[in-house]
């Protein structure tokens, strides 16, 4: 079973657009999905439940074990999805497991009681290389590292590499990166193309051949609390997510 972590401690790079609309094209071919949001935004989480249908987070499983993971996991309106939902709590989560022997483990073995439920779990993490992030790493078989074609678009992913590595060699040594797929590409600038050139010569066959356009589409639909599939079906945001859900689950199966 694949546990895959997106992962990028700068902001803004696509990571929960990401997470959400691999999240519901995985679902749409039939994998049973969750959909771990582990960013105190909550953005993952809110777009598919509003605030009141969400009386409890992954707070109350991480922090004291208050609940179990599948009290708080919620199925969503997209067949075959649920969602671990996030909440403004979970930004103390890094102070409450301060000096906990097994803070970075606390997802991991949350996930371990759902792994049955579940044919793909993804987590969306915050800009940070704090706990949560942490968290996602030590529980994941595979990481996925968006990266935004800006001019500082590998800023920082020699700390995320260095994070990497360091989570290789204790607690989870088999985590895999998985890839690295370009966000926000606008192909008409040259920039963009010498970026992504850029990208490929840093991770090589790591590059998903499926880039992330610039898509207006694609920003709108968080607000209106729906995927891409439901929101804009014909747009190139669509396709373009529907295609990286291709590629992954060869590079997982
Ligand atoms: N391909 C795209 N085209 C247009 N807008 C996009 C695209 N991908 C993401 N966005 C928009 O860019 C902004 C940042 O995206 P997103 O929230 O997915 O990034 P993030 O990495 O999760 O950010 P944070 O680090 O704050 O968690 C959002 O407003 C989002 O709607
Ligand atoms: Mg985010």
């Amino acid at each position: 079973m694949a546990i895959i972590a997106i992962a990028n401690q700068k902001g803004g790079v696509g990571k929960t657009t990401t997470a959400i609309n691999l999240s519901a094209a995985f679902a749409r071919k039939k994998k049973r999905t969750l959909l771990i949001d582990l960013d105190p935004q909550a953005n993952s989480t809110l777009t598919f439940l509003p605030l009141e249908e969400v009386p409890h987070s992954l707070y109350d499983v991480l922090a004291d074990h208050q609940l179990t993971l599948s009290e708080v996991v919620k199925p969503t309106k997209t067949p075959n999805l649920c969602v671990g939902p996030s909440k403004i709590a979970l930004a103390k989560l890094e102070a409450t497991l301060v000096g906990q022997f097994d803070a970075p483990y606390r997802l991991k073995d949350a996930l371990a009681t759902v792994r049955n439920d579940f044919d793909i779990i993804i987590i969306d993490t915050p800009p940070t290389l704090g706990i949560m992030t942490v968290n996602a790493l030590v529980a994941a078989t595979h990481l996925l590292i968006p990266i935004q074609a800006s001019y500082y678009a590998l800023e920082g992913t020699d700390d995320l590499l260095e994070t990497l590595e360091r989570i290789r060699q204790r607690p989870n040594p088999t985590l895999e990166l998985l890839g690295v797929v370009i966000t926000l590409f606008d192909k008409r600038t040259n920039l963009a193309r010498d970026i992504r050139k850029n990208v490929c010569q840093v991770f090589g066959d790591r590059v998903f051949k499926t880039v992330i356009g610039k898509n207006v589409r694609l920003e709108e639909s968080p607000a209106y609390r729906e995927t891409i599939f439901d929101y804009a079906p014909d747009s190139s945001g669509a396709s373009e997510y529907e295609r990286l859900a291709k590629e992954v689950l060869k590079r997982v199966a």
